[in-house]
């Protein structure tokens, strides 16, 4: 891997501020140097608090199109206008979920920010848009120009895929990209600003006037006193139990987090977002397997600050650069032998497998900064103040003849205790609420952890005083070991608060029984509910259960509604498009 470029001696700085600079340069990893590039672009900008746009321009429309489903490339969106905005553009934030093709055929200027969810889908909101690009009907884009931001976890074999199908698909169509696409790993904040910063401009086109040289960085995010991904707050643990029983194959632990202090609120349906420390035995491993063993400052770093497990094809290529080793090479030049090799492996596999020693520097380059997790958050501030509860499922398992232990779920379970702190932020969700209108009957389908928000549900309604109808379905291993919470919900029951509860514990009988079973026995009155005005809500595992219960809910309206599965499939979607299907699955 190639140095870092050093200043020249020509640049216009004494000749001891060129070697200061370049110290810090030479130290800096390829994220820090786009926040600086960030920083820098912005600096002048941040103290002159509002630029104005001057009176007699024309402002250029620009359109900002999201496709989210956790609310990353929404707020990306919003702060692009916002930033848009100062540089003398008239924005419009739109959701691809409210958006057609051919709305966006109208427009001449384009920003695209766009997730990538399940194994290289759309958003769930965001399918019906891309299923129109796609489409043979798709209008011709001539007429625009367009940047695409895309957003993904480099740990996915189909990384950032809904970003570059749309960037691709837009050119095809006649667009002309203003800017090549940007692909972000879960470390997005820096390199999408940077790129942020100089796309804008850039969209602009040469003809019309500027009203602001540059945009920046988002400076109130260094502000030491507001919490969040960056600056999380340290939440002391008051309670971390778990609730499965000794039997049980499970572990999944209740945790109560005090907010006090912190000035941080969050609504039911919001995520609080933990900031891990790694296994210092994996830590242990990979140090040993980078011929690193004993230096004991890298090793407090990478507990704390890498993520020394995921394995991407984007990590082998970078090893094989950085190591000129050619058997790393030919594995990293082989798509087909790569996507055999990566699946169950981490980077402690690699490094055993292809030993190769590396410095301090070379090991960290190659690691990501580790990624905070998100937890739904199972309480409701009306019913617990200034606490936070969790529900946390251990993860354990075993590849490759290794066993492997989930970062946060594990550092959690094994090595936190009441009276410990975590790192937390909250991540709001705004497209996981309770209806507006208290009166709405809610169906609430959240097997395993899954329960966690609708425990958040319930607590507000209790608070409330709310005894509108309500219906949670629930499922787990076994009735006498896993059921989550099951004193909480009797108690709702007996109160009124809570109206139905169905239950399915998949391994009490011989024949696994599961949600969707329970649904389908309930299929008459669960259509009922539905043609009532019902929100449907479905929480939990994204691979297997959401999409059994998807199945179900559409026969369920095929059976109830007398049409057929594709119509039904129809009614899904509108459903969705009206916010009465929401999903928050993982
Ligand atoms: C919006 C949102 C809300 C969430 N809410 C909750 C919640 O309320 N409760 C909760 O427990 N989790 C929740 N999660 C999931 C949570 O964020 C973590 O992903 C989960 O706890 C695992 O994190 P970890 O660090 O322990 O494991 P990691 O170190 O991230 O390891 C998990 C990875 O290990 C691999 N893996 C796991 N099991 C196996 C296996 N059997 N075989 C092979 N590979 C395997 C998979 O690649 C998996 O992605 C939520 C996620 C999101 C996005
Ligand atoms: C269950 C799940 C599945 C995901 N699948 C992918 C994927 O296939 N490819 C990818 O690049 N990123 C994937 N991601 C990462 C998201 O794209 C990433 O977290 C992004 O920042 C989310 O942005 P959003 O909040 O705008 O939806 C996945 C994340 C989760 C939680």
């Amino acid at each position: 891997m190639s140095a870092p470029a050093r200043l020249p001696t020509n640049a216009p700085f004494p000749p001891d501020a060129i070697a200061a600079l370049n110290r810090v340069i030479e130290h800096t990893s390829p994220t820090q140097r786009s926040w600086l590039a960030g920083f820098l672009a912005g600096y002048e900008a941040a103290g002159v608090p509002a630029v104005a746009a001057p009176a007699a321009v024309a402002r250029p429309a620009l359109s900002i199109l999201f496709a989210t489903e956790s609310g990353n490339s929404e707020a990306l969106a919003r702060k692009a206008g916002k930033d848009a905005a100062r540089l003398g553009f008239a924005p419009r934030v739109l959701d691809a979920a409210d958006t057609t093709p051919a709305d966006l055929a109208k427009t001449e200027r384009l920003l695209v920010i766009a997730s990538t969810w399940g194994e290289g889908e759309a958003p769930a909101r965001a399918t019906g848009f891309m299923e129109a690009l796609l489409s043979d009907a798709a209008p011709r884009m001539d007429k625009i120009n367009f940047a695409v931001l895309a957003l993904g976890d480099r740990a996915y074999a189909q990384f950032c895929a809904t970003g570059l199908a749309i960037d691709e698909r837009l050119a095809a169509l006649g667009g002309h990209r203003a800017a090549a696409l940007l692909e972000c790993d879960l470390d997005y904040d820096a390199p999408a600003a940077a790129w942020l910063t100089a796309t804008l401009p850039a969209l602009r086109g040469a003809d019309a006037e500027s009203a602001a040289s540059v945009i920046h960085v988002d400076f109130g995010a260094v502000d030491a006193r507001e919490y969040s991904k960056t600056n999380p707050f340290q939440a002391e643990i008051t309670d971390l139990v778990n609730l499965n029983s000794s039997r049980s194959a499970k572990q999944t632990f209740h945790v109560e987090l005090s907010l006090a202090g912190s000035g941080l609120t969050y609504l039911p349906g919001d995520a609080i977002g933990i900031a891990p420390e790694n296994d210092p035995a994996v830590v242990e491993a990979v140090l040993d397997a980078a011929g690193l063993s004993g230096d004991t400052a890298l090793h407090a770093a990478l507990v704390k600050r890498h993520d020394v497990s995921t394995l991407s094809g984007y990590l082998v290529r970078s090893l094989a650069e950085l190591a000129k080793d050619p058997a790393i090479a030919a594995l990293a030049g082989d798509a087909e032998r790569l996507a055999e090799f990566l699946p169950g492996r981490h980077v402690v596999d690699l490094l055993t497998v292809f030993p190769n020693r590396l410095t301090a520097a070379q090991l960290t380059g190659l690691l990501r900064p580790l990624p905070p997790r998100l937890y739904s958050v199972a309480s409701s501030q009306a019913m617990v103040g200034e606490e936070a509860h969790l529900l946390v499922g251990a993860v354990r398992y075993q590849t490759h003849g290794r066993d492997r232990s989930g970062v946060a779920s594990i550092h959690i379970a094994d090595r936190r205790r009441a009276g410990d702190t975590l790192g937390i932020h909250v991540k709001a969700n705004p497209h996981f609420r309770l209806p507006a209108d208290p009166a709405t009957p809610v169906i609430m389908i959240g097997p395993g952890t899954g329960i966690a928000p609708f425990r958040a549900f319930m607590q507000e309604r209790d608070a409330a005083g709310i005894m509108g109808k309500s219906w949670l379905f629930f499922g787990d291993q076994h009735y006498t070991h896993d059921f989550l919470y099951q004193l909480e919900w009797q108690d709702l029951m007996e109160r009124g608060v809570l109206g139905r509860l169905d239950v399915a514990f998949s391994r009490d009988q011989d024949a696994k029984s599961y949600v969707q079973h329970r649904m389908w026995d309930a299929r008459r009155d669960l259509h009922a509910w539905i043609e009532d005005g019902a929100s449907l809500y479905v929480c939990g595992d994204q691979v297997r259960m959401a999409r059994d219960v998807h199945t179900t809910l559409r026969d369920v309206i095929a059976a109830g509604a007398g049409i057929p599965a594709e119509a039904a499939e129809e009614r899904l979607t509108d459903l969705k498009q009206q916010g009465r299907y929401l999903l928050d699955v993982y």
